[in-house]
């Protein structure tokens, strides 16, 4: 595989390699030089911490080099009209990988096609984020030691939210899942993901009653509501604040299930809710530097 652009490209097989990679990353240090000499690019044009910090870190933990910039948007010279097809040839030629985080869905995809060297799709728009869909489901086989035969709730924007979109396509390559959306009524689940998962006989069903959800899962997957997305205000206003994760209603999660998110968070979980031995956010978030880190290695080593 020479780009990472969407979960589609995912083979079964070619995923269980790389979590048992990953679980090897646990324990790499840069000494042992993994892809000593190499060079990654990560290019965002939208605000980050966990993905381009991530990406970076499991660059320095193999012994690449990592040449950055944050704020594409502004400070490259797409400011000056600059395309991302030609920013991308011009990377290309100091970087031996690029991550790329656009606004636009579709734009990983332009940048692929116009690159010599893999890229790496951190999000597109409202589009895709496969690589945060692949750490969050290595954190399901690690919290639960398994990804089939599973239900599974999606929570909160499930129109903009690329993680929870890519996430869905994702179980299409798991077996017996059961997904339940719990969207707001503005924000639901896009109907090329629905179609996308009936085509693969993979269950789901819209459930407007977060508690019931809750009571039968085994994992809640809660997002947040994509501010930046609305076109107008009012719109996120009146998506916001209906589906929230409480200690209250955390009594009606199965005590061997699990509450995630691709973070960040801004209400919809309380921070209450984080000393729960359930509330495995935080150790997903981390779990991003080992899949990364394997993913980087199988691409440049
Ligand atoms: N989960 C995620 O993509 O986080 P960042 O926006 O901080 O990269």
């Amino acid at each position: 595989m020479k780009h990472i652009v969407a979960v589609g490209q995912f083979e079964r097989a070619w995923i269980e390699t790389l979590f048992a990679d990953a679980d090897r990353m646990r324990s790499v240090t840069a000494a042992e030089g993994l892809v000593r000499g190499k060079i990654l690019a990560t290019l965002f044009y939208e605000p980050s911490t966990r993905t381009r910090l991530s990406f970076e870190s499991a660059m320095l933990r193999l012994d690449g080099q990592v040449i950055s910039t944050e704020n594409a948007r502004e400070f490259s010279s797409a400011i000056k009209g600059e395309s991302v097809e030609d920013t991308i040839r011009i990377v290309a030629g100091y970087a031996d990988c690029i991550v790329i985080r656009h606004f636009e869905r579709g734009a990983a995809q332009r940048a692929a096609n116009a690159s010599p060297v893999p890229i790496i799709n951190g999000g597109d728009g409202p589009g895709e984020h496969p690589t945060q869909a692949l750490l969050d489901l290595y954190t399901i086989q690690n919290e639960l030691g398994q990804i089939d035969d599973l239900k599974v709730a999606l929570v909160g924007d499930l129109r903009f939210g690329r993680a929870a979109r890519s996430l869905a396509l994702l179980f299409r390559k798991t077996r017996n899942t059961e997904l339940v959306f719990v969207a707001p009524g503005a924000v639901p689940m896009g109907d090329d993901i629905k179609d996308a998962l009936d085509g693969a006989s993979v269950s789901w069903r819209e459930e407007p009653d977060l508690t019931k959800a809750m009571g039968e899962v085994d994992v809640v997957y809660q997002t947040r509501i994509q501010q930046e997305r609305f076109a107008t205000p009012e719109e996120y206003t009146e998506a916001q604040g209906i589906y929230i994760i409480t200690p209250d209603n955390m009594k009606d999660l199965g005590q061997h299930a699990v509450v995630m998110h691709p973070l960040p968070r801004v209400d919809e979980i309380h921070p209450e809710v984080d000393p729960d031995p359930r509330a495995a956010y935080f150790r997903q978030a981390r779990n991003g530097v080992f899949i990364r880190m394997a993913l980087l290695h199988q691409l440049l080593a």
